[in-house]
């Protein structure tokens, strides 16, 4: 299997004041291509701030980031933007979607921001909302559709640009259990058609089980880091 991203010895501790805050101690770990990874923790655990760092979007104290063997905190900011544009997905636990815009409208939107015709941009908005099984709901506004759908919309509206890596940040935090099951299957058909490799962070211990491996972070550090299975 090939290396996608490899994390080592990542540190972040926030200044609040007078005191510090090290919220990620020493975390490594590699994730493959087409791999989908959990990392399971509690709230407050560290799980977002170890997604920022993975998507540059926040520096780690100390530690290295690299996506396909570059090092992703020397990249430029111009560089960086385009890393998280061209290769990197984000979903969040609470949607995000743009209230006023349809879903096939938010879904284009990574493609419309990254200047492509709106014609090209629907086009491949409507392929990956037919992926998540909702072509039907594409003239919708998310306040139409119900919590499982939004969160298919915000998955497609993270793979419209065919990123190799997916950030999701507790994708089923906020779903029933039936519908988050629903996002798991998903997950598993992006993952064949797809290519696409998920860090998934969540404290859904069920999903968790059932990815290719499952990291638990527990006070900021990162424990069972091997593939399940493996000795
Ligand atoms: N910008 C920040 N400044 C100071 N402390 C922060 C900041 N962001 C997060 N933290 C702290 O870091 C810890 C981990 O937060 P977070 O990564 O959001 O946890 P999780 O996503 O696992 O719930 C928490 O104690 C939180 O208060
Ligand atoms: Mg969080």
């Amino acid at each position: 299997m090939s290396e996608l991203l490899k994390c080592s010895h990542l540190n972040k501790i926030f200044n609040e004041g007078a005191n510090q805050v090290q919220v990620l101690k020493d975390v490594s770990f590699t994730i493959n291509k087409a791999e989908q990874v959990a990392i399971v923790g509690s709230s407050g655990s560290g799980k977002s701030t170890l997604l920022h760092l993975l998507g540059a979007l926040d520096k780690p104290t100390s530690g290295h980031v690299w996506f396909e063997q570059q090092d992703i905190f020397k990249f430029t900011a111009n560089q960086q933007a385009q890393f998280r544009n061209e290769s990197l997905g984000f979903v969040y636990q609470f949607h995000h979607l743009l209230p006023e815009f349809t879903a096939l409208e938010n879904v284009a939107m990574p493609l419309l921001i990254a200047k492509q015709s709106v014609k090209y941009a629907e086009q491949e908005a409507m392929a990956i909302l037919t992926k998540v099984g909702l072509h039907h709901r594409a003239k919708h506004k998310p306040a139409e559709l119900s919590g499982g759908e939004r969160q298919r919309v915000a998955i497609a509206r993270a793979l419209v640009n065919k990123p190799s890596l997916v950030l999701a940040d507790e994708p089923t935090g906020n779903l029933d259990h039936k519908t988050g099951e629903g996002i798991y299957h998903l997950l598993r058909e992006l993952q064949s058609q797809l290519k696409t490799s998920f860090v998934v962070v969540t404290h859904d211990t069920e999903l968790a089980s059932k990815l290719d491996r499952s990291m638990s972070l527990i006070d900021g550090v990162l424990q069972n880091t091997l593939p399940l299975g493996s000795d």
